[in-house]
């Protein structure tokens, strides 16, 4: 038999996987972490361990080497895998897109191809709002529909979404959740455990928090000439705690059977649109400080607004959004604090 309480966590040291694992183990569940490093190291597993008190296993393995990720299914009995294990990078993946096609989708069939061979029951996949790209409705819903990727890493979240559909179709043992993720933001609490990006940030929230820590010389705007009330940007910045906690809720309703087929989809957000100027103020706001900031030309690839239509993930995972804007971005500020020694 298989342990229900007990959830593999690919990508378990990375930002979401680590705030996750957290959230598992709070809610009773045993984790075991699996994850090569390539874009993370072990102070998130560190961080998981200080904050519980949990001796989370952890192994060094790629999830694309099939034969030394099967030892994993060999020695754990988790019956339940939440699936972070991949590469981010919208640009990268435009400049080298065989990279994002073979280590996201290849370590995606070989979880689904070892559940299978194992006899493991419920996965999560990890999603994003790019599968919704420039939406023709908004907020946008479960049932807008997808936009065609504009990089190969949107392309392999609706290539990994589509797999998930046709293996839980044809294989009813398995069942599977997307989660399609807005934008994450912010750390966990205890300034334990938060995003720690390599090199220069590629996100908003990173960028400003290393811009106030003195890292960057100034944060560029992209863009103040968008169709929207000050002309930036409109995202749904969703805090990185309430992010794990809708993780505990999709396995929670697999393990209780309480899925109504057997693959589901649910946006992860806030429902709340938010500009980049109202952000960088708010941050401004709440953590008593200046931002050295500047309008630069648009960024390309950005949509000019998406957030989301929450009411399932309400509904459905009895999951909602909690922390505010000013919490989280007061959390993201502690961190990178933290992490350069500043105060
Ligand atoms: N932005 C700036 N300056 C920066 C960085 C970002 O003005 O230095 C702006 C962007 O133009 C955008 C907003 O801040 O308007 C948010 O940008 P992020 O890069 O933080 O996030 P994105 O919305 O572009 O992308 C995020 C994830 C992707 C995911 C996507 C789904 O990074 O992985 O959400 O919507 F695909």
């Amino acid at each position: 038999m298989m342990n229900k309480k007990s959830v593999l966590v690919s990508g378990g040291a990375g930002y979401i996987g680590s705030h996750t694992a957290v959230e598992l183990i709070a809610a009773g569940y045993d984790v075991v972490v699996a994850d090569n490093l390539s874009n993370s190291d072990m102070s998130g597993i560190e961080g998981v361990r200080a904050i519980t008190g949990v001796d989370v296993p952890f192994i060094n393995v790629d999830c694309c080497d099939k034969q030394a990720f099967a030892q994993v299914f060999e020695q754990y009995d988790f019956d339940s895998v939440i699936h972070f294990a991949a590469f981010k990078a919208v640009g990268e993946s435009v400049a080298d897109p065989m990279k994002y096609y073979c280590n996201n989708l290849l370590s995606f069939i070989n979880v689904i191809d070892l559940m299978r061979e194992y006899g493991r029951h419920n996965i999560v996949f990890s999603s994003s709002a790019t599968v919704y790209g420039e939406a023709e409705e908004l907020p946008v819903t479960e049932a807008t529909e997808r936009k065609p990727a504009t990089s190969a890493y949107g392309n392999t979240k609706q290539m990994c979404e589509d797999i998930l559909r046709d293996a839980t179709a044809a294989y009813p043992e398995i069942k599977g959740i997307a989660l399609r993720y807005f934008n994450p933001i912010g750390a966990h609490p205890s300034a334990l455990i938060g995003e720690l990006p390599r090199g220069v940030p590629q996100n908003l929230v990173p960028y400003i928090t290393q811009t106030a820590a003195g890292v960057r010389e100034c944060l560029s705007i992209f863009g103040d000439d968008y169709p929207t009330e000050d002309g930036s940007c409109l995202r749904d910045y969703i805090d990185i705690v309430d992010l794990a906690k809708a993780h505990v809720a999709a396995i929670n309703r697999m393990v209780e059977g309480k899925n109504q087929c057997g693959y589901e989809i649910f946006n992860v957000g806030t429902g709340r649109a938010v500009s980049v100027f109202e952000l960088v103020k708010t941050f401004e706001r709440v953590n008593n400080l200046k931002l050295n900031y500047k309008v630069a030309p648009r960024r390309a690839g950005d949509v000019v607004a998406v957030w989301a239509d929450t009411t399932l993930a309400n509904k459905e995972l009895g999951w909602r959004a909690e922390r505010s804007l000013e919490q989280t971005l007061q959390s993201a500020w502690e961190w990178e604090k933290r992490v350069r020694n500043i105060e």
